[in-house]
């Protein structure tokens, strides 16, 4: 079903697990300001505490050799690596232990170098709206490099761009919290040369193993009617080609988006499409779009400027406890329509997270049953194998998440994790869902 040497893994970002946001000279976070805020985050919930990873990673290291996971993806906090434009041994220091620690239990360490947690200097200095920031992602990224890349296997620099834009600086309702709207767009190009010259800084490090770990989902539209059609097209353009296809090709979807650019674009798409060892993919749930009917629409909390060429639809399928729809067949669609757009120039696929919140009970006498989870992990993994079968070439799984952890805007309330976290006592339980994962991984290696 899954090819010899398939990757199973489990991942993490430094900002939703660590907590110790004030340790060993870390600098602020874009999410540290933003939690601070009243009423942006679910419960007030912060990150500064979180599953207190920084100081109990040994106990989940265990945890993830006990899985028999053969990688781990975690991410690289950079406002504890380069806090306030010196480098902080210190916070180095923390990650050279992670890896040494994951090597040990024989564990593949694959590393995120951006996800989403920016320090907050450079933000105050206009972020990734500012040219300068790819230049300084790039300068964190040899630093990185230099200390980890004798054990780390797999390199991303960047975590769902498309997050960022949308969320961060679109609409608002993540860091840094801006709502430009469609001003918005030159945070896609700077991201993207960040993720360019990240990966350049990477090879001259002699790295190896880079990739990207981008959000995508199949997009359908809600009906034969051309307008439903152009809708969709607009739409997928919108969140999966214009991320994808600079890298890929080397220049962007439709050249009113490459207009929109800021810079030299030309020349920066050929930093942006340094060839990549695997292109990582994020899939949650794909989307069905309409044409606009002027209703108001709510993405994730966050209110659609009115104006769109396209209107994201109610779903008719099951949903997660964060109300997200539950559509297996995506994934396989998600891989299939790349594998179709963008055949040899695609390098090896990896699905660098896929998983789901359910709101579990409490741990009684050790155990959580979460069948929900494992359903949706066994029904995606069958049709990643179907993707397989048709011909995709795609090399590993890793589950979101680990464990359960701070999720972003949603806070404590939404668990991702095959391992529960008691945030009171800081224990933690393996699910039911991770025990099925640790057995599946076994049956398929
Ligand atoms: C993805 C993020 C990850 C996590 C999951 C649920 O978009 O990359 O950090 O929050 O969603």
């Amino acid at each position: 079903m899954f090819p010899e040497g398939f990757l199973w893994g489990a991942a993490s970002a430094a900002y939703q697990v660590e907590g110790a946001v004030d340790e060993d000279g870390r600098g602020v976070s874009v999410w540290d300001t933003f939690t601070a805020r009243p009423g942006v985050v679910r419960d007030g919930d912060t990150g500064r505490v979180a599953c207190d990873h920084y100081h109990r990673y040994r106990e989940d290291v265990a945890l993830l050799r006990d899985l028999g996971v053969g990688a781990y993806r975690f991410s690289v906090a950079w406002p504890r690596v380069v806090p306030a434009g010196e480098v902080n041994p210190a916070g180095l220091d923390f990650y050279d232990r992670l890896v040494d620690e994951l090597v040990g239990a024989g564990i593949a360490p694959a590393v995120t170098l951006f996800h989403w947690d920016l320090p907050q200097h450079l933000e105050d200095a206009g972020g990734w709206l500012d040219r300068d920031t790819p230049h300084r992602f790039a300068e964190y990224a040899a630093v990185v490099a230099e200390r980890l890349g004798d054990r780390v296997t797999l390199w991303m620099p960047l975590n769902e761009p498309v997050v960022v834009t949308m969320f961060g600086y679109a609409l608002g309702s993540h860091a840094p919290g801006r709502t430009l709207g469609f001003e918005a767009l030159p945070t896609v190009h700077h991201q993207l040369l960040g993720h360019g010259l990240a990966v350049q800084a990477l090879r001259a490090a002699g790295c190896s193993g880079i990739g990207i770990a981008n959000n995508h989902a199949a997009v359908s539209p809600a009906s034969d009617d051309p307008a439903d059609v152009d809708a969709a097209d607009s739409y997928r353009t919108l969140v999966n080609w214009l991320f994808s296809d600079p890298i890929l090709r080397g220049e962007y979807p439709v050249p009113e988006l490459a207009a929109a650019m800021p810079g030299p674009v030309a020349a920066d798409l050929k930093v942006i499409s340094e060839p990549l060892d695997f292109y990582g993919v994020n899939y949650y749930q794909p989307t069905v779009v309409g044409a606009p009917t002027g209703k108001e629409v709510q993405v994730e909390g966050a209110l659609l400027p009115a104006g769109l060429p396209f209107e994201p639809r109610e779903i008719d399928a099951p949903k997660t406890d964060f109300g997200w729809p539950i559509v297996p067949s995506g994934l396989r669609d998600t891989v299939l329509m790349f594998t179709e757009r963008y055949g040899d120039d695609l390098p090896p696929v990896y699905i660098t997270e896929s998983g789901c919140s359910f709101h579990d009970p409490d741990p009684v006498d050790g155990r959580v049953p979460d069948q929900a989870r494992v359903d949706y992990h066994e029904s995606h993994l069958a049709a990643l194998a179907e993707a397989i079968a048709a011909g995709a070439d795609v090399r590993g799984y890793f589950a979101w998440s680990a464990t359960d952890n701070f999720e972003w805007a949603a806070g404590y309330a939404e668990r991702f994790g095959l391992v529960h976290i008691d945030y009171r006592t800081q224990v933690r339980t393996p699910k039911d869902s991770y025990h099925w994962y640790r057995d599946y991984i076994r049956a398929n290696s």
